[in-house]
């Protein structure tokens, strides 16, 4: 799939913002970014629910409407409602029915743990059980393409393993997955590449371990005993320095180097090194610039 300069605006609101992506057959990609970075509005337009604004969506080198037309496509999308007053089944077997070469239906719903409520009605279920429906619905079709908008947001600690699990092995049968989250370990965990959106556009791209170089390598701290934080930024390796009172914190692409120009000024005391973590990494690549501004209500009510 690819997506060629592709931006979507809702008024003065870039939520996409020329986005340029390719992902190969076979890939599980994690799509990370702050809350509204525009991951929703990028499946959403793959899927071909929202048309770009400018730009191209390619999707098994066609349109995503017609990829998705050809039971090409299965997605579980942030704000899918299920239809209420059918039994799970009844949901998945619905789906199921629609599409060219479906999944069986019994095996949709042990991959997304729905054994034990195949026959309860869908509006009886609790929040992450109906979740488990979206991941079974999303599957019924036997799709090339799995896109999951923050598929493991309700689920308990089980549900969520659980579902992992599924998720990979269809994975391995050669399968592509595209999915967002907030969980980063999941991210790092569970998909070949990762690619942080900020702000509608690409801010990084790459596997997790590439993310946490790329962010430096690792975090020197150091009490400053009084001592200026002037000279620390031009050190070696020193690629950013934060002040948190005394403490100063250093992000090093070559934490032996800065070490060393520290002890040689004698700012040793309280040192700590540690290496980044994709959190530090993901708060590196999306924090430099404030938050795009949106419109507040004239009254905030609780
Ligand atoms: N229908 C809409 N009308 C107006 N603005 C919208 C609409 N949908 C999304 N936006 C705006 O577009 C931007 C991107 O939203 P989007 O839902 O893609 O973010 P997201 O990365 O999925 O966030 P979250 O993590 O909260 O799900 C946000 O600023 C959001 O307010
Ligand atoms: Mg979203």
């Amino acid at each position: 799939m690819t997506f060629t300069g592709v931006t979507r605006s809702y008024g003065a609101v870039r939520a996409v913002d020329g986005l340029e992506l390719t992902i190969a057959p076979g890939e599980t990609v994690a799509l990370l970014g702050r809350n509204g970075a525009g991951k929703s509005t990028t499946l959403n337009m793959l899927l071909g629910l929202l048309p770009p604004t400018e730009g191209e969506v390619r999707l098994f080198g066609g349109t995503p409407e017609s990829a998705v037309r050809a039971g090409r496509v299965g997605a579980m999308l942030q704000d899918g409602k299920p239809v209420p007053r059918v039994t799970v089944r009844e949901l998945v077997g619905f789906v199921a029915a629609t599409y060219p070469r479906p999944m069986d239906v019994d095996e949709a719903l042990a991959l997304a743990g729905l054994d034990a409520f195949a026959g309860r009605r869908i509006d009886r279920l609790s929040g992450g059980q109906a979740q488990r429906v979206r991941f079974a619905v999303a599957l019924a079709g036997n799709p090339e393409l799995l896109v999951l908008d923050e598929p493991t947001a309700a689920l308990d600690v089980e549900a969520r393993r659980a579902f992992w699990t599924s998720m990979r092995g269809y994975a391995r049968r050669g399968n592509t997955v595209l999915f967002s989250t907030h969980y980063l370990e999941e991210a790092d965990e569970h998909a070949d590449r990762i690619v942080v959106l900020d702000r509608g556009r690409v801010a990084a791209d790459g596997s997790g371990a590439e993310l946490r170089r790329r962010a430096g390598s690792a975090l020197v701290s150091l009490d400053l005993g009084g001592a200026g934080s002037a000279p620390l930024a031009g050190l070696p390796g020193v690629s950013a320095v934060e002040i948190h009172g005394d403490r100063a914190r250093l992000r090093s692409t070559d934490p032996d180097a800065t070490v060393r120009a520290l002890a040689d000024l004698d700012l040793i005391r309280g040192l700590q090194v540690a290496p980044a973590s994709l959190e530090d990494a993901f708060l590196a690549l999306t924090a430099a610039t404030p938050p795009a501004t949106g419109t507040r209500p004239a009254k905030e009510t609780v």
